[in-house]
């Protein structure tokens, strides 16, 4: 039986909403199983700077998000904070890819520090003990110097950081054009085909 193409998703609390909601479509679209899990910030983050208000019940939560993003109803499943049953928990049954997407700096400190404390930092610390693929796509400005030295830890033991900084190069005319370049070079480290940005080098204005 052919093994299910799965990837393990979070939304935490740094601004940057409209990343994470085109990504969550982008890996619905390339037919991935999605483990959503939304941080109590996430929650407030996406209110604000979206359009997509969630309920805090990961159920219900689930329920809205397949009606919106008019997906299969076994693709999408949306684990609690405490949810430490969830496959995400253990790397036994644990996706070996994960994106933070966006990624706070708190939870960057949380994650460098082996905390696991609710099931992002769990699913994270899983997926870097587990040697799997772990990105963050990490939002904040200016970065101290404690988020940095938090940052080069985690890429020490293989973490990506790939802080939300979209480049211009693409000519963008709208705000989806930024996001779409950020989700593109997500989509690309995580080797899912991409139509959203050409690649570099392969077609020039
Ligand atoms: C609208 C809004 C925007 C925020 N933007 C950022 C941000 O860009 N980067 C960041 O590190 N924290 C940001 N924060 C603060 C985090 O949400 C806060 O530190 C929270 O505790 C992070 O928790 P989490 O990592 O569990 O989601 C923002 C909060 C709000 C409400």
């Amino acid at each position: 039986m052919e093994k299910k193409k799965a990837i393990t998703l979070a939304f935490t609390g740094a601004s940057g909403a409209p990343y994470g909601i085109r990504l969550l479509e982008r890996l619905l679209a390339a037919d991935y199983q999605v483990y959503l899990l939304i941080s109590s910030a996430a929650r407030v983050v996406l209110a604000t700077e979206h359009d997509v208000k969630l309920p805090a019940n990961p159920e219900t939560a689930q329920k809205a998000l397949i009606s919106r993003l008019q997906c299969r109803p076994e693709q999408l499943i949306v684990c609690g904070k405490e949810d430490w049953f969830s496959p995400v928990a253990s790397g036994s049954a644990a996706p070996k890819k994960m994106v933070i997407c966006p990624c706070s700096a708190g939870s960057v400190a949380a994650i460098a520090h082996g905390m696991s404390d609710n099931l992002i930092e769990r699913a994270a610390d899983v997926v870097i003990k587990e040697r799997g693929q772990l990105l963050l796509v990490v939002r904040e400005t200016p970065f101290s110097t404690l988020h940095l030295e938090n940052m080069l830890k985690l890429s020490k033991v293989g973490v990506t950081i790939m802080p939300a900084a979209p480049g211009f190069y693409h000519q963008p005319s709208s705000i989806d054009d930024l996001v779409d370049f950020m989700v593109a070079r997500i989509l690309d480290h995580l080797q899912i085909d991409q139509e959203l940005v050409p690649r570099w080098g392969y077609d020039h204005r």
